[in-house]
């Protein structure tokens, strides 16, 4: 079943328009919500997180926060959704192709779930990353449809046999392609400010909570490449990642085993989720 605005219907049922702007130029807006065990995971803050994007974009919810979750949570019932995600996401609707906004178009909501397993093997032993530049436009706080880059960083990370591939903007470190990076570094954690340059992750909140329960600085500060090399240990997060150990970045080895914070920090997790 897929969701489209306030109708569940079939997958045969659910057409997008040749003229639905997500289509053509990418104006909408996307959420990706985990779900363990029949329940989403922190679904409230991603509401929260869709509300500021489309106000960002002046793009006004076809529905209250409250409908879009009451509709979400259906679905994910009526799909019988045990472990996997929801994905969701509000274009600016369906309007002849004009490049500002066109009037009298109302913004489309389309949600559909799909199973996914947890990435055990990356949370257990760890994943290699490769860097490579951050091409992605100045608004990277917007959860936006346009993804080109951080498309076009993942296949690059493919193509070098690492799960991941982190942006790096003039010499600075920013994030992954679909998750947010830490370094550890004397017993503190690392990672870019929740600025413009990055997307500030509901994973990244979840990590700055647990830090702070186990006395762990959570620092937000800009590092350089070299700083990575020079780091204990380093991670990612998001919401299908996790917090997943990043033992290898480029050819440098980081450390043989997922680092003994990093683990703290999954323990954590295990527990929340
Ligand atoms: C560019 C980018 N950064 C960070 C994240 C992590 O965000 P979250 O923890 O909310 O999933 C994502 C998630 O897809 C992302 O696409």
């Amino acid at each position: 079943m897929i969701l489209m605005n306030d109708q569940f219907l079939s997958r045969e049922q659910a057409n997008v328009d040749m003229e639905d702007r997500g289509y053509q130029f990418g104006d909408g807006i996307y959420e990706v919500v985990r779900v363990y065990h029949g329940a989403s995971f922190k679904m409230d803050e991603h509401l929260t997180r869709l509300a500021r994007s489309a106000k960002e974009i002046r793009l006004t919810l076809p529905m209250s926060l409250g409908e879009i979750k009451e509709k979400i949570v259906e679905l994910i019932k009526r799909n019988n959704l045990k472990d996997g995600i929801v994905y969701f996401q509000v274009t600016r609707g369906t309007a002849p192709r004009i490049h500002q906004f066109p009037s009298n178009t109302t913004s489309v909501l389309t949600a559909y779930t799909k199973e996914m397993e947890r990435p055990m093997k990356d949370l257990l032993h760890g994943a290699k990353v490769v860097t490579t530049e951050d091409i992605r436009w100045l608004r990277c706080d917007i959860k936006s449809l346009n993804l080109l880059g951080n498309v076009l960083a993942k296949q690059y990370a493919v193509e070098n046999n690492a799960k991941e591939a982190i942006q790096i903007r003039g010499d600075i470190v920013t994030e992954g392609s679909s998750s947010n990076f830490f370094i550890v570094k004397d017993g503190s954690l690392l990672t870019h400010p929740a600025n413009h340059f990055i997307l500030k992750g509901i994973t990244r909140d979840v990590v700055e909570v647990l830090a702070t329960e186990l006395g762990l600085p959570f620092v937000e500060k800009e590092f350089k490449l070299e700083d990575v090399y020079q780091a204990d240990e380093a991670f990612l997060s998001g919401s299908t990642t996790e917090i997943t150990p990043v033992t290898q970045v480029n050819d440098h080895k980081i450390s043989e085993q997922p680092g003994p914070i990093t683990k703290k920090l999954q323990e954590a997790f295990e527990k929340l989720i």
